[in-house]
């Protein structure tokens, strides 16, 4: 396949043309650029920060450049539409939702990320949670079980949407095989949350991208894995896809001054996908071989792998047995310079990058064969939950008219047994433990305060 830069080609023959500006943005063209980011960014970045002149195309009735990178995208991803989204992931899901289940019931894993719910509010759609099994060592989400959904699937017919998440935020992807290919044969439309995920469809080494399944809907964080900036996502439609048209809805959402810079940042990721993506995984998983096996040989500090739960290896969850995740992403931050995705109380997630770099896979081994030396004769540190929880709390309120309710701040101690008013969560990962319209127990004050919280940490109930 040959690719072209549609959109980028004609950005710059705008650049080139040295042409005036008398339109938005205000900078014209990075003269007005204020010194201090002009001095630390240059002028040629703002330079293609432009808006939609001349051949630029319009995001909102794509029929030029736009249109051809989106359709280049598509081709890439082997999908039927690719739609490019300028507020990340959370945009897209809530196109999807709106899309397929404006009002009605869909099933609704319980580890999804808080943009879901946001969506299910926005669509006034009705959650069916579905519980999700945890890791029984460490208590990381695994997802749906595959006969947990077929029992849901017998018990509300009436369902025809299910939302999935593939992979994890540690990269765990567990039965959703399974999954996809039971909703399909029971005719549900499914929507996936793949924002850590655009990578997949590059290797058959790696767990599966539910797009190669046949999911209808399946939105990418492409800012999050693929080398694009931050908030480029994309909006892909599978070929089974039936539903109603998807770009009215992403214009009701999106702004009507989308970024070309964003934009071109999602063409120019998608076509390295394309002409580097395939090979450039498989090298960077041979290298990641022999640095897991280097791993395995530290004391204190494992690697958390399960081969049965279909794990991408460019998710690296660290567990150390002499500290807790907090104080490991401590260490390495402030001894080693070196900054983690996230940590939460048992470990620490890096996010390993697709083109992997031997210097900075060795100042990592380093730091953490120093932080294993170290440590080697301090006591072991007694293993918390982390903030998943197993059981559904009760809901007394439903989240879309407990979201709107009046509510007032309680100490989280005396807020057991109310309605909880908020999101319940720790960012990252940002997946609630109890969300507005839901009873607080005793379980979720358990896990609060297993987590770093305080007894007097004040949230938000219902009046
Ligand atoms: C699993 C998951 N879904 C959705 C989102 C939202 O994505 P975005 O930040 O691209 O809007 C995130 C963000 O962290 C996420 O982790």
């Amino acid at each position: 396949m040959t690719y072209t830069h549609f959109l980028l080609n004609n950005l710059r023959a705008i650049v080139d043309k040295k042409a005036v500006s008398y339109h938005t943005p205000g900078h014209k063209n990075g003269r007005l650029a204020p010194e201090a980011l002009k001095n630390l960014w240059g002028q040629s970045f703002w330079q293609y920060d432009l808006t939609e002149i001349d051949s630029l195309d319009n995001l909102h009735f794509a029929s030029g450049c736009i249109r051809e990178s989106q359709r280049q995208a598509a081709a890439i991803w082997h999908v039927k539409e690719t739609y490019y989204l300028i507020n990340g992931t959370t945009v897209g899901l809530q196109a999807a939702i709106m899309a397929c289940c404006r009002g009605q019931k869909v099933f609704v894993p319980r580890h999804v990320h808080r943009s879901i719910y946001h969506s299910l509010i926005l669509a006034q759609a009705e959650p069916i949670y579905l519980p999700i099994a945890l890791d029984d060592e460490l208590s990381l989400p695994l997802g749906v079980a595959a006969e947990t959904l077929a029992d849901y699937i017998r018990r509300y017919p009436e369902v025809k949407t299910l939302l999935m998440v593939n992979p994890t935020y540690q990269g765990l992807t567990w039965e959703n095989e399974k999954l996809i290919k039971l909703a399909k044969a029971s005719g549900l439309t499914v929507i996936v949350d793949e924002a850590h995920g655009a990578h997949l469809h590059f290797s058959p080494q790696l767990p599966m991208s539910m797009l190669d399944l046949g999911a209808d809907l399946v939105v990418q964080s492409w800012h999050k894995m693929l080398p694009v900036m931050t908030q480029g996502s994309v909006l892909h439609a599978g070929y089974d896809y039936q539903g109603v048209e998807l770009a009215p809805i992403l214009s009701l959402l999106q702004s009507t001054s989308p970024s070309y810079l964003l934009m071109a940042s999602l063409e120019a990721g998608s076509i390295f996908m394309g002409q580097e993506g395939a090979e450039m995984i498989a090298q960077s998983l041979h290298e990641l071989t022999v640095f897991f096996q280097k791993l395995a040989c530290l004391n204190t500090i494992k690697r958390f792998y399960r081969s049965e739960y279909g794990q991408d290896p460019f998710k690296l969850y660290l567990v150390s047995s002499k500290y807790s995740g907090a104080e490991l992403a401590e260490l390495l931050r402030e001894r080693f310079r070196i900054y983690v995705e996230m940590n939460d109380s048992v470990g620490v997630l890096l996010i390993l990058p697709l083109k992997v770099n031997q210097d900075e896979l060795e100042s990592l081994y380093a730091a953490l064969v120093a932080i294993d030396e170290a440590s080697s004769l301090l006591a072991d540190v007694a293993l918390s939950p982390t903030f998943y929880s197993r059981s559904i709390p009760q809901q007394a309120v439903s989240l879309a008219e407990a979201f709107y309710r009046t509510k007032q701040f309680l100490p989280i101690q005396s807020a057991v047994g109310k309605v909880c008013g908020q999101f319940l969560l720790k960012y990252p990962p940002g997946i609630p433990l109890a969300v507005p319209g839901e009873r607080i127990d005793d379980n979720i004050l358990a896990l609060w305060l297993a987590n770093e919280g305080k007894s007097s940490d004040m949230i938000q109930v219902l009046v």
